[in-house]
């Protein structure tokens, strides 16, 4: 039985794929295509995912895609209505709308023009009818499938499903657990609606519990203020996570008027603050990266004072309105979980959401909540939504048995000995050639020595770490070490912090808290004592966004750092992710042309290095 998920028309469009309940391929399109967070048709991930389980589009048994267009449809069309009716009296338009096969038809007034914008933007009634071309699309799955793989649609025997964005996330928070009964918990900005929603899963079910509606979203307002704050594209809210620990959350009061906590796990916005859910945000959702205008509204600015323009010095105000969204943000995460466990008396909890990568507030989890374990699989945000169609089909609508636990995050691409070797010789590069066995001792070596070392093994990464296969490693003993990255690499804005992988047995010599942290998706504070010992990947609150690392989930990885260990007796080195400003590097060729562009020291690939 082979079930292909796809995520498509949102950020992060991916592709997944499982035989028999098996994984075998879950991969972001942003790593072929090489847009940030590509949010178009996911086709070259399709292509991969069926050539790594060596099937055709024909022997493919169910198709699915994490949207469902008619999920709470009345919803949306009494929402789009009430708005649309209120503006489009004043701007004279005529609104209609066919609710028969979900399509609604929005006219636009004689004269042409679209009512509801106000210069700024498109206006509502564009809003709704990208989102409704999107719905569009979705629904003619077959179709876009057939035609971008250039066969006929009757070639494609799948049967196909429409899995509601959120019980996508949540069916990759569980049926890749390790746990047989859990707490889940879906938060994010939007998906189908919806931005927020809990549960329960056991064995091969899950049983949604309650859910937050549009337009109330605690990913809104992260992204809102990390626009206000001068940080306009799509991703950049962990910047403002990175910057938080700078300030004092001295505008905790007005966060916590802009977002209220209600009974029942809920919150509310206070949409005064906001533009989405009146005056609509222009969205561009193409092949290209997306593009979201801006959500805040002009009562930010009479609140905080005015927004920084991109680029602009930081200054105590930016840093302290950061500490406060953390804060808040923390504060209606906890309120929430909390909430959840009362409701299902559960100490294990599944997490996913594009909140889900704030790491910071996950970080916290166990020390603000009764729940005990937390699993996070790596993709938490919506390019995981592939891989929960997958498992949400198995699962829970096959009603198959439940078998994979993720632990890792290497279901992409990869490359042997033969074909890096090829890549290197095309390239007309000198390189060495190592044994297995010391080819992460001669690594570990370079690390110790100061040099910055690009490390290519394996099968690639899904979700946005790169987690020893795709990655630049350093010493973190080297205060120096972040400004030598940033100078000669990375470019990154200097307040961000670089994070530690360590032997995951070690994690208790050197962290606060000991629950596994495999996909760097938590944040701990780093032992007092342990500071200065690692002062390149130690916050500037003392925190580490860690990594920890086990022989039976990446060999050769632990081995690397434990031949580091040896050298030096620190079980840890610096990790981050192989690239230049761009996604993650996916080929051979890739690695080498950005250690040729960067002033990297040395590359290893596979058992082949390249030096400087
Ligand atoms: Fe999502």
């Amino acid at each position: 039985m082979i079930i292909l998920g796809i995520n498509a028309y949102h950020g992060d469009a991916a592709a997944a794929v499982i035989r028999d309940g098996k994984l075998v391929a879950a991969v972001e399109e942003e790593r072929f295509n090489r847009f940030k967070h590509c949010a178009g048709f996911p086709i070259e991930s399709i292509k991969y995912c069926l050539m790594e389980a060596g099937v055709g589009i024909d022997e493919v048994d169910h198709i699915g895609i994490s949207s469902d267009p008619s999920a709470h449809l009345h919803k949306k069309i009494l929402f789009a209505a009430t708005r649309a009716a209120k503006q489009a009296t004043s701007a004279g338009a005529r609104l209609t709308q066919h609710q028969t096969g979900a399509t609604a038809v929005i006219e636009k007034p004689p004269n042409g023009k679209e009512p509801g914008g106000n210069g700024n933007g498109p206006g509502l009634f564009r809003q709704i009818k990208d989102r409704l071309g999107n719905a569009a699309k979705v629904r003619d799955l077959r179709e876009e499938l057939a035609r971008q793989l250039q066969i006929e649609k009757g070639d494609i025997r799948a049967e196909f499903h429409n899995i509601e964005h959120h019980r996508a996330h949540l069916a990759s928070a569980f049926f890749v657990s390790p746990f047989e009964r859990a707490a889940l918990l879906s938060i994010d900005g939007f998906g189908d609606f919806i931005s927020t929603m809990w549960g329960t899963g056991e064995g091969n079910s899950i049983t949604v519990l309650d859910q937050v509606e549009y337009p109330h979203s605690t990913g809104i307002v992260y992204t809102a203020t990390t626009q206000f704050l001068g940080f306009p594209h799509y991703g950049d809210e962990g910047k403002v996570m990175g910057l938080a620990p700078y300030g004092k959350p001295r505008f905790i009061e007005e966060f916590r008027h802009i977002i209220r906590t209600e009974e029942g796990g809920q919150f509310r916005l206070n949409l005064d603050y906001f533009r989405h859910h009146a005056e609509g945000v222009e969205m561009s959702w193409d092949q290209g990266s997306p593009v979201i205008g801006r959500i805040f509204a002009d009562e930010y600015a009479r609140t905080f004072g005015p927004p920084r323009p991109a680029g602009s010095p930081l200054t105590d105000r930016e840093q302290d309105i950061a500490a406060s969204l953390q804060l808040r943000l923390e504060e209606v995460g906890f309120h929430v979980l909390n909430h959840l466990h009362e409701q299902t008396g559960l100490t294990d909890l599944g997490l996913a959401g594009g909140v889900a990568y704030n790491s910071v507030m996950n970080g916290k989890i166990l020390l603000n909540t009764p729940f005990k374990r937390v699993f996070i699989q790596p993709a938490a945000g919506d390019s995981g939504t592939a891989l929960g169609v997958c498992y949400q089909i198995h699962n829970g609508i096959l009603h198959q048995a439940r078998g994979e636990v993720m632990e890792g995050a290497y279901t992409g691409p990869a490359f042997s000995d033969e074909e890096i070797k090829k890549s290197l010789q095309e390239s007309v590069v000198k390189f060495e050639e190592y044994t297995q066995r010391e080819v992460t001792r001669r690594a570990a070596k370079d690390i110790a020595d100061g040099l910055v070392v690009g490390w290519f093994q394996g099968r690639m990464e899904f979700g946005p770490r790169a987690l020893g296969n795709r990655s630049i490693v350093v010493d973190p003993r080297r205060a120096d070490m972040k400004d030598i990255l940033n100078d000669r690499i990375k470019k990154r804005e200097p307040f961000r912090p670089f994070a530690p992988s360590i032997l995951e047995e070690r994690v208790g010599d050197y962290f606060e808290q000991t629950h596994p942290a495999p996909t760097m998706l938590m944040v701990y504070q780093i032992k007092e004592e342990k500071r200065a010992e690692i002062p390149a990947v130690t916050h500037v609150d003392g925190s580490g966004r860690l990594q920890t690392v086990s022989r039976s989930v990446n060999d050769r990885y632990y081995q690397l750092i434990s031949d580091f260990n040896d050298l030096t007796g620190v079980p840890v080195i610096l990790n981050t992710s192989f690239n230049e400003n761009e996604p993650i590097v996916c080929t051979p060729r890739e690695a080498i042309n950005c250690f040729q562009k960067t002033r990297m020291d040395v590359l290893y690939l596979g058992i082949f290095a390249i030096r400087r």
